[in-house]
C-alpha cells in the first residue's frame, strides 16, 4: 500500500507526464507547419515516450493497490519562434520534470518507502538522459544552424531518432 501522499504525488506525476506528451505533441504540431518533417518526427517520438512515462507510473500506483484519477489537460503553446526556441523551452520543461521527480524521490525518503525509491530511480536516470537530449540539438543548433542549409541538415539528423516503443508494452520482445 501507498501512503496517501504520496499516492497523491504520484498521481500529480500522471498528469505531469500527460502534459509533457500533449507539449511535444504541440511543437511536433508546429514543425510541421513550418515543414520541418524530421522536428515533427523527433517530437511525436518524444511525445509517446512521455505517454509511456504516464503509463510507467499509472502501472506502479495499480501494483501498490491505488488508483490514477486522470485530470483536465491544460492546452500547450501553439507557436515557438524557432526551432531552437522549441529545443530551449523542452530543456526547461525537463528542468521542471527533474524538480518534480527529486521531490517525489524526497517525498518517498521521508515516508521510508523504499519501493517508490527504487521506482523512481529510473525517472532519476531518465531526466539526465531527457535533459541531455534537447541540449545536445541546441548545440547542434547554435554550431551550424546559421550556416546555409544548416536548419535542413538538423532536421535530417532529427530524423534519425529511433522509434519509440509501444508505451503499452515499453520492453520489446527479446
Ligand atoms: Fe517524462 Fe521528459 O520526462
Amino acid at each position: 500500500m501507498l501512503a496517501k501522499k504520496m499516492e497523491t504525488a504520484l498521481v500529480n506525476q500522471v498528469h505531469e507526464e500527460m502534459y509533457s506528451f500533449y507539449l511535444y505533441l504541440a511543437m511536433a504540431e508546429y514543425a510541421a507547419a513550418e515543414g520541418l518533417p524530421g522536428l515533427q518526427h523527433w517530437m511525436r517520438n518524444q511525445a509517446l515516450e512521455e505517454f509511456s512515462h504516464a503509463v510507467k507510473f499509472m502501472n506502479y500506483i495499480a501494483e501498490k493497490g491505488g488508483k490514477s484519477e486522470l485530470k483536465a489537460l491544460q492546452a500547450p503553446p501553439k507557436a515557438w519562434k524557432s526551432a531552437k526556441q522549441v529545443f530551449e523551452e523542452a530543456l526547461k520543461h525537463e528542468g521542471h520534470i527533474t524538480e518534480c521527480i527529486n521531490n517525489l524521490v524526497d517525498l518517498a525518503y521521508t515516508l521510508k518507502d523504499h519501493a517508490t525509491v527504487n521506482f523512481l530511480n529510473w525517472f532519476v536516470g531518465e531526466q539526465v538522459e531527457e535533459e541531455a537530449a534537447a541540449k545536445a540539438v541546441i548545440d547542434m543548433i547554435n554550431l551550424t544552424g546559421n550556416a546555409p542549409g544548416g536548419m535542413f541538415m538538423i532536421d535530417r539528423e532529427l530524423a534519425a531518432r529511433p522509434a519509440a516503443p509501444n508505451p503499452y508494452n515499453p520492453t520489446p520482445a527479446a
